[in-house]
């Protein structure tokens, strides 16, 4: 059992560090920036990311030093072994680094605060260029700003605005998305593409999409968000409809009522499965 004090502790900290990188974000925003690239030729890495982690790493060192952390840009400050406390933050110091690195005006600072197990118990995603700060505190709701958050009440997926995205490896993969993301197109009211996985699992909390899918992520992508539809009243489940794991490597959200219908049209749609089929023949 958690302490109810030591969580609102790490949710205070979390608030207020993802404003200090988003406020790095919003002043670097459009300016010249030193790109680098990682697991492929459009996996981006700018200064901005890197600055925006280390302001986080060095504020959760002094303010809960003896919690695990876990970063997307690892370095040498990053501990990702089990905490003294059983705290671990995850944090995904720019989510959205395309967007940013192209100055299209979508992208946030996300940071989670997880128990052992992996489960989110503190969920922070702060959006620096609309002022916007997502929150949730398990089993205390989901929040923008002060207002508490509801998932929409969309009852079928024909009249869903749905969002996904696409993984790094999607020039190389066969894995790639693209029927489901076509079938998807066929079905729901409307879909997007927005490129940042935290403010789209934000977005289906406070009802602004019904439903968001991705595969291939990383823990730091859906750690906050996932705590934030969930706290929402929303879904969140793999394509199976069990748990959805903690690594991101399938997330399926919804505001519950669509979720079937979710899941069913990317489960007859998973080109893994077609291409298993066609061997089998
Ligand atoms: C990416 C964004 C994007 C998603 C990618 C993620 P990053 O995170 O969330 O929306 O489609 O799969 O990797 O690299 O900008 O932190
Ligand atoms: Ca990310
Ligand atoms: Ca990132």
């Amino acid at each position: 059992m958690n302490d109810r004090n030591e969580l609102e502790a790490r949710l205070e900290t979390a608030t207020r560090l993802a404003r200090s990188a988003g406020a790095i974000q919003r002043e670097r925003y459009e300016s010249r920036l030193q790109i680098d690239t990682k697991s492929a030729s459009i996996d981006l890495v700018t200064e901005v990311d890197r600055a925006c982690e280390a302001l986080i790493v060095d504020g959760i060192r002094a303010a809960h030093h003896e919690d695990a952390i876990l970063a997307e840009e690892g370095g040498d400050h990053v501990r990702a072994d089990n905490a003294a406390t059983g705290y671990r933050w995850v944090i995904d110091p720019l989510d959205g680094t395309v967007n940013f690195a192209h100055g299209f005006p979508r992208f946030c600072v996300s940071i989670a605060v997880e128990a052992e197990e992996g489960e989110s118990l503190v969920g922070v995603v702060y959006d620096p260029l609309l002022d916007e700060c997502f929150t949730a505190l398990r089993g205390a709701g989901a929040r923008l700003g002060d207002r508490l958050l509801a998932v929409s009440g969309a009852p079928r997926l024909g009249d869903a605005l749905v969002a996904t995205g696409f993984s790094y490896d999607v020039h190389s993969s066969d894995h790639d998305n693209l029927s489901q993301f076509g079938q998807m197109v066929k079905t729901a009211r409307g879909i997007r593409r927005d490129g940042s996985a935290a403010l789209d699992l934000c977005y289906v909390a406070a009802g602004r999409l019904d439903a968001y899918w991705e595969f291939k992520l990383h823990p730091w992508d859906v750690a906050a968000g996932r705590l934030i539809v969930e706290e929402a009243g929303g879904r969140t489940s793999n394509v199976g409809g069990g748990p959805a794991p903690a690594s991101g490597a399938e997330i399926v959200s919804s505001n519950g009522r669509i979720h079937e219908e979710v899941l069913a049209v990317l489960r007859a749609n998973d080109s893994r499965r077609s291409r298993f089929r066609c061997v089998d023949r």
